[in-house]
């Protein structure tokens, strides 16, 4: 594989009928674990379905591990595991079965697969329930067993959409914990898609930002803040919506949330000029400091950034997210 990528495209695109759904994406995805961020119906389970050799591509290529996807699906699909975002599971089953049934359909012998499907079970949390059926299990126990599933095979590759999708606390911890175990102790790669900001910035050294299609950032979270403009951080006492418009009339793009105001700072004169703003605006400023954007924060202004209305991630979760989406 050239240059160590895990993943490679260039020009992929992949058309619903008239509907544009990827656009030519290039993208070069190392080893380890990558968060793929997006609003909705952006492209990421579509990302995924097209390098899992599950759905046909318009144009372009994709290699996955040096195979083809067009046409090596199947190698691809024995070296990869896939967790995807709607239910999967057989709810007649029991989950020692299940993730029997999955490890023979990924082509390993029945007791192979019998003897792997303990272990994962184990290894997800689900030891003791392993013979119950899927259809009295709770939402976390159910995405502990797709993950079982997709891991049954010792994949090099482990996707996951939404993977904390519907999942409480606790389950959700440890659904983290155990991803990012996967990619330590393991050294593999684990794409991660999530509308949930912390959940990637838990787990994931990497993100890819998908937005109408196109990966629009590709890089180490601890990269991304250069990614946007710097604010500075003003506290103000009293007269906030004043000192707003004041910033705003004297040409300064400020972000506010009631008292505190970011100022994004255009030169080494801008702190200067909000003290004095606020001076002649006869408001205080009680704390001044240079913003650290968080992931979210990041997202929200990227996004805001190519005109995608997003206001905030939890917007981005709908409904439909529960179950559904069965395209493939
Ligand atoms: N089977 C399908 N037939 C037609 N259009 C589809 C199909 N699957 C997805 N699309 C469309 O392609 C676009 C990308 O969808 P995709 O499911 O990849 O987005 P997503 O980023 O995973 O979104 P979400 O966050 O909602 O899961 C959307 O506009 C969607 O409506
Ligand atoms: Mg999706």
């Amino acid at each position: 594989m050239d240059g160590g990528f895990v993943i490679e495209t260039r020009d992929l695109r992949k058309m619903y009928g008239p509907h544009l759904a990827l656009d030519d994406v290039d993208v070069q995805i190392p080893q380890g674990a990558i968060g793929i961020l997006g609003p909705n119906g952006a492209g990421k389970s579509t990302f995924f379905k097209c390098i899992l050799g599950l759905i046909t591509t318009t144009s372009g290529d994709g290699r996955v591990l040096g195979y083809d996807i067009k046409t090596e699906g199947d190698l691809i699909r024995s070296r990869i595991g896939y967790m995807p975002e709607y239910d999967s599971l057989d709810p007649d089953l029991n989950a020692i079965d299940q993730v029997r049934y999955a490890g023979e359909l990924l082509g390993m012998s029945p007791s192979a697969a019998m003897q792997r499907a303990h272990e994962v079970l184990e290894y997800v949390g689900l030891r003791d329930q392993r013979y119950r059926k899927i259809e009295s299990f709770s939402t976390g126990m159910k995405q502990a067993t797709k993950l079982a599933c997709a891991i049954v095979h010792d994949p090099e590759i482990l996707i996951c959409d939404e993977p904390t999708n519907g999942l409480d606390q606790r389950s959700r911890e440890f659904m983290l914990k155990t991803l990012r175990r996967t990619v330590d102790e393991g050294g593999g790669t684990v794409l991660m898609s999530s509308h949930v900001m912390d959940d990637v910035q838990e787990v994931c050294d990497r993100v890819v930002m998908i937005h109408q299609g196109n990966i629009v950032v590709n890089r180490p979270i601890s990269d991304l803040a250069n990614q946007i403009e710097k604010e500075v951080e003003a506290v103000i006492w009293g007269g906030a919506t004043k000192m707003e418009e004041a910033l705003i009339s004297h040409g300064l793009k400020v972000r506010r949330m009631g008292r505190v105001m970011r100022v994004t700072i255009e030169d080494e004169n801008t702190i200067e000029q909000i003290i004095s703003i606020a001076a002649k605006s006869e408001v205080q400023i009680r704390e001044l400091r240079e913003y650290e954007p968080d992931l979210e924060d990041i997202f929200l202004l990227i996004m805001d950034k190519l005109g995608a209305r997003v206001k905030g991630t939890s917007e981005l979760m709908t409904s439909e997210h529960t179950g559904g989406d069965r395209s493939v």
